[in-house]
């Protein structure tokens, strides 16, 4: 991409972004896979290259126009317009592979803690709310045991359509989903999130690493802090990695000054 545009391909890349507005794609943002955490001279100049085009649009009073729900204060109203903008969604293949219903995401609008998970499974595909089923129940027992309610945060997934045979999310799927998952997070202003599991992790923080090296540290997503935790229905496979679970929950604690009890869930 050449470092500075010239008016032609300035006005393409407006009209570019006028039309996926239109479409309800406010986000845009380029993700960097199998790439260390560090960004390479490669990805720096790509780095560049799109504030460049940022800045050019900005200059050119051509930039994304405003979420609609940027309109309103209220976090409840500026979910619900979200989820209106969802609607019946056909935007990916999963409308057509079995699913029941969006799970669109449950909780406090005004949560200071999310915890953001992979994909609806089946009991969630059938009752329309992310972790309701087994790893649903342990996700519940991990939010009690810091002295919280479900009713207390956010939960989410990364994407908001069951895929068939709980198969793991295409790099595609996330893609054209997580747009509107950015636009709860940007609603709902957490203080921390928590990012339940590798696809979640890697999703969001565009990164390729293992989970070891994941965990137990704060990540800056977009302005709000960001760790990352075993998913639950690893810990139900592996429940001995349950205590190194509570060592991720407890720094989230610390975050948010919660009081740290002796026990860690069950
Ligand atoms: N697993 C997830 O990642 N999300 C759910 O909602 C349920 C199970």
């Amino acid at each position: 991409m050449p470092r500075t545009l010239d008016s032609t391909l300035r006005r393409e890349l407006a009209n570019r972004i006028r039309y996926y507005n239109e479409l309800g794609i406010y986000d845009f943002y380029r993700r960097e896979v199998d790439s260390p955490v560090a960004p390479s001279g490669l990805q720096q100049d790509e780095m560049r290259d799109e504030m460049n085009v940022r800045s050019a649009l900005a200059e050119e009073d051509l930039v994304a126009s405003p979420r609609p729900e940027s309109r309103t204060p209220d976090p409840v109203q500026a979910l619900r317009i979200v989820r209106e903008d969802l609607g019946d969604c056909t935007r990916c293949r999963l409308h057509k592979q079995g699913r029941k219903q969006i799970v669109f995401g449950v909780g406090n609008p005004r949560a200071e803690l999310m915890f953001i998970g992979e994909a609806p499974g089946a009991d969630e595909d059938e009752q329309g709310e992310p972790f309701v089923g087994r790893a649903g129940q342990l996700l519940n027992n991990m939010i009690k045991a810091m002295g919280l309610g479900r009713e207390d945060v956010y939960i989410a997934n990364i994407i908001k359509c069951r895929p068939p045979g709980n198969r793991t999310p295409e790099r595609d799927e996330c893609e054209t989903c997580s747009p509107f998952l950015m636009r709860q997070i940007a609603v709902i202003k957490p203080k921390v999130i928590v990012a339940l599991g590798a696809v979640a992790a890697k999703t969001l923080l565009a990164i390729n690493a293992p989970m070891a090296e994941l965990r137990g540290h704060w990540y800056d997503f977009r302005g709000t802090k960001l760790s990352v935790t075993y998913h639950p229905a690893f810990l139900l496979r592996d429940p001995r990695q349950k205590k190194e679970a509570w060592k991720d929950l407890q720094m989230v604690m610390k975050e948010l000054e919660l009081p740290i009890p002796a026990k860690g869930p069950q």
